[in-house]
């Protein structure tokens, strides 16, 4: 069962996974590996970590295509070469189409920094403090065609201390987002 992660950026999601999956042996336990990290960005830092961890990598950078649907079309005939089980979104900061969503339907996952249904979209850390909520946190979820919505998976909540910026609740947040996604893929793929 292949697994391919997208991300934009810093990847500490999509190391958080392919740390689990070495470590927990997930190609004997679920007979699942990471066969490849994909970007939109070609300096998503992400990228080269997973580079220096001998996974397969590869950029389809969205400038070059004219429109939503074909960029999404590249992307998709790029990651159906390594027949995922599972497509991980990671920090991976493009809207996709209803016909790639559709595509994948049931075997792709998001995580969101906030308790959905609260706070879907950007900015979700400063929207929370400035809410006055007492509690944040992350959520896992399977991705249909609207943004941020789906059947949750798994949620994670950590509390908003006083004095916290955007900076300071992302660093909680971020460090329970490296629990549950390693987990609920696992979950899910122990249902594969
Ligand atoms: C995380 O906060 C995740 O919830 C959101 O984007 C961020 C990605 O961070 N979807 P990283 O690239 O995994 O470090």
């Amino acid at each position: 069962k292949n697994i391919v992660i997208l991300i934009s950026g810093a990847g500490s999601n999509m190391q958080a996974i392919v740390r689990a999956a070495q470590q927990e042996r997930w190609e004997q336990r679920l007979g699942a590996r990471v066969a490849a990290v994909l970007s939109n960005r070609p300096e998503a830092p992400g990228l080269a970590w997973a580079r220096a961890q001998g996974l397969a990598t590869e950029v389809i950078a969205h400038q070059g295509f004219a429109c939503r649907e074909d960029f999404d079309a590249a992307l998709q005939a790029r990651i159906d070469r390594y027949a995922p089980a599972l497509v991980v979104l990671a920090g991976f900061m493009r809207i996709l189409t209803p016909g790639f969503v559709a595509h994948y339907a049931g075997r792709l996952v998001n995580i969101h920094p906030s308790l959905l249904p609260a706070f879907s979209g950007l900015n979700t850390h400063e929207r929370a403090i400035a809410a006055g909520c007492k509690f944040a946190g992350a959520t896992v979820h399977l991705v249909t065609a609207e943004l941020d919505t789906g059947p949750i998976l798994e949620q994670a909540v950590v509390p908003i201390l006083p004095g916290d910026d955007a900076a300071a609740l992302c660093a909680r947040v971020l460090s329970q987002e490296h629990l549950i996604y390693p987990r609920a893929i696992a979950q899910l793929l122990s249902k594969m």
